[in-house]
């Protein structure tokens, strides 16, 4: 575990809720969290299944909650069934939000268009509708590569409504991320669209699926549906190619929805593991959507009134819980972005605050702390120039948001009367795990504070033992809750292997390394393991460094993080080439190559903040890269370890030096 976990806490600012905010809560005050928490820790059964039966509409109801006999393989309401998208979409239209806005949809270029409930409901119905036409049904296998659109809640709630197991790829992703998922997955089906707007830039994505599904073992996919956003030209294989319009036309605006068992997988996310090839997490029906849509009411304290803003994107975790799926359980109104921050300036995320009355405002760090720059650089850009006043609530998401940024989004953000949620969980958790409730917890910058009801969050050591208050340690949750991972994809060993290590007396490993204060507030200290959080996003070193030894100039690599104050951290890549070590504009020029390499391999995401050459890796005498070593140098720092056991110390100095 890295150094870090052990050292000190200087943050002692604590920030109560405002007594206006705890006044109208969903959960307010100490007292009525506390009774929450004191019924899960009694009676985690009577607790999770109470919270079923009220928060779902069951077509047929559970009897049993958990079933741990297979543990591990944990299953949750696994007698009872549902379907998800009845509960986000039909349950409003009989509760009286059939002509409520559903969802606010901006474009990159600034366009509105709105969709109530109602007419959500009939586009989801007629593609489900276009979906089993084609044959589609429980159980197939479906890849969503699409732009952040209406079209792409449309496509995964039409999944949803069938059975149908999406798999959304983010945009950004290369063909050949996406042909790895296709294939892991076994996909029958691609929702893809002509291309994507980002910032006034259209990007192609249909090319990406075309070279995906010519690159071999893809031919279980049956169809590529397009949504045509831009309308430019595309490629057209009529075989397998439909426009999602042209099928969607005549359908009926009724599809009944297909009740499926609570353990009915509703997805497959795919995310970077430590080793290998990227993890294809799968989540259930019933105890994720409970989950998705009681944070909503708990964390993001829903109110019918609420106009919610999550900006995150629908290719990850956050984009499903917190788009897709919970504020449409929840009945809200919300906004869903094409674009990006900085388009067409670095207002534009509070000009559509203020446009759209924006009441509670969901982010990452490294978003906050671009636009602190950009607001610095430029007063029309910042904050204040625009009415924010419709806020009253904030969210932090992705990665440790740092006391500056905490403040700087608590003063210019938020007036100083909205409650930041930093809320810690992960694509495995399926929603969140340790944050702070508005109308509760004292809020303490950079720590995501307490625990929710029901989730056993607790710092210990290798063992497994509790760890005191104030020492770091593994972050794990004692038992299991019901919106939990429930398996990896075709993987039941790495499932296994990765998250239940069997010295940890069966916990759920996160990952994280985090420690506990005397409060009870987690603050999380980073990775335990070779998995990077770049922007909010993770990233493996080891699919980095696959990426790079692929290109034929390269012999050997090594990737390690360095902290960034952007990016929270940026991938530093030590390459040592077949050929002898470049050298001024020659290594500029292959290092410029080798990124747009991994760029091409991975995505843009993945790009080397920094490439540097030598003519060999500091190794220990049996051979072992010492990454230790490594990310002391890409921080510029000088090595003060004992190198001792290195076979060739003096590769230290060369490396130290960036091109
Ligand atoms: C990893 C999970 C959660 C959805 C988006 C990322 C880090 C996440 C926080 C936070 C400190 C955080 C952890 C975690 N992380 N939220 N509030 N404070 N760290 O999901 O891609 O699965 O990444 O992100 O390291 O393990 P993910």
């Amino acid at each position: 575990m890295s150094n870090s976990i052990e050292s000190t806490l200087h943050e002692t600012r604590v920030f109560p809720p405002p007594e206006s905010f705890v006044a109208q809560a969903n959960v307010s005050g100490k007292a009525a969290y506390q009774a929450l928490l004191d019924e899960a820790d009694r009676d985690p059964n009577g607790f999770w299944g109470r919270l079923a039966r009220e928060n779902l509409q069951w077509s047929k109801p559970f009897t049993q909650v958990l079933d741990e006999s297979k543990a591990p393989f944990y299953t949750w309401f696994g007698d009872g069934e549902l379907n998800v998208s009845a509960n986000c979409l039909d349950v409003n239209l009989v509760n009286g939000n059939a002509d409520k806005i559903a969802i606010i949809f901006e474009a990159d270029g600034g366009e509105v268009t709105q969709v109530t409930y109602q007419q959500l409901y009939e586009r989801v119905c007629k593609f489900a509708n276009a979906l089993k036409a084609l044959g589609y049904k429980a159980g197939d296998r479906a890849i969503i590569y699409l732009p952040m659109s209406i079209e792409a809640v449309v496509a995964m709630q039409a999944c949803a409504r069938l059975g149908v197991i999406h798999s959304v790829v983010f945009g950004g992703f290369s063909s050949k991320s996406l042909h790895e998922r296709i294939t892991d997955v076994g996909a029958s089906l691609v929702i893809t669209a002509d291309a994507q707007m980002r910032g006034g830039k259209a990007i192609a994505l249909k090319p990406a699926v075309d070279e995906a599904l010519g690159m071999g073992g893809c031919e279980a996919v049956r169809h590529s549906i397009v949504y045509r956003r831009t309308g430019g030209d595309v490629a057209w294989d009529a075989k397998r190619d439909l426009w999602m319009h042209e099928i969607t036309a005549k359908q009926s605006a009724d599809c009944p929805p297909v009740p499926v068992n609570a353990e009915h997988p509703l997805f497959i996310l795919y995310t970077s593991g430590s080793t290998g090839k990227p993890k294809g997490v799968q989540h259930s029906s019933g105890g994720y959507l409970l989950w998705a849509k009681l944070t909503m009411e708990w964390t993001f304290d829903a109110k019918p009134s609420d106009i919610f803003w999550c900006t995150a994107d629908v290719g990850w975790v956050t984009g499903h819980s917190y788009i897709t799926y919970g504020p449409l359980a929840a009945g809200l109104t919300q906004v869903v972005f094409e674009g990006v921050p900085t388009y067409p300036d670095a207002g534009r995320f509070w000009k559509m605050i203020q446009d759209h009355k924006v009441t509670t405002f969901y982010t990452a760090p490294t978003a906050i702390r671009s636009l602190i720059k950009a607001s610095e650089a430029k007063a029309s850009h910042h904050p204040k120039s625009y009415d924010l006043s419709s806020l009253r609530l904030l969210g932090s998401v992705g990665e440790p948001i740092n006391p500056e940024a905490w403040m700087w989004y608590h003063i210019n953000v938020g007036g100083e009367r909205c409650p930041i949620v930093d809320t810690w969980w992960q694509t495995e958790t399926g929603g969140h795990m340790i944050t702070p409730l508005p109308g509760v917890t004292p809020l303490k910058p950079g720590s995501c504070t307490t625990r929710l009801p029901g989730i056993t969050a607790a710092i210990v050591d290798e063992t497994g033992g509790d760890v005191e208050a104030g020492h770091g340690g593994f972050l794990v949750i004692k038992r299991p809750w019901p919106s939990m991972i429930r398996a990896i994809w075709g993987d039941p060993d790495r499932y296994v292997k990765s998250y239940f290590p069997s010295e940890l007396r069966g916990y759920y490993l996160a990952g994280d390394g985090a420690q506990c204060d005397t409060d009870g507030c987690f603050w999380i200290m980073g990775r335990i393991d070779d998995v990077l959080n770049v922007s909010g996003h993770r990233l493996g070193t080891m699919e980095v460094e696959s990426a790079l030894v692929a290109h034929e100039l390269v012999a050997e690599a090594a990737v390690v993080g360095r902290p960034d104050a952007t990016t929270g951290e940026a991938v530093v890549a030590f390459v040592v080439l077949k050929r002898s070590r470049p050298e001024g504009d020659e290594a500029i020029a292959i290092g410029k190559q080798l990124r747009d390499w991994v760029a091409k391999e991975i995505g843009p995401i993945a790009k080397p903040k920094e490439i540097r050459f030598g003519d060999n890796l500091p190794k220990t005498r049996s051979g072992k890269i010492m990454r230790r070593l490594l990310r002391v140098v890409a921080k510029g720092e000088t090595v003060t370890q004992d190198v001792s056991t290195l076979e060739n110390p003096a590769i230290l100095d060369q490396l130290s030096t960036p091109v």
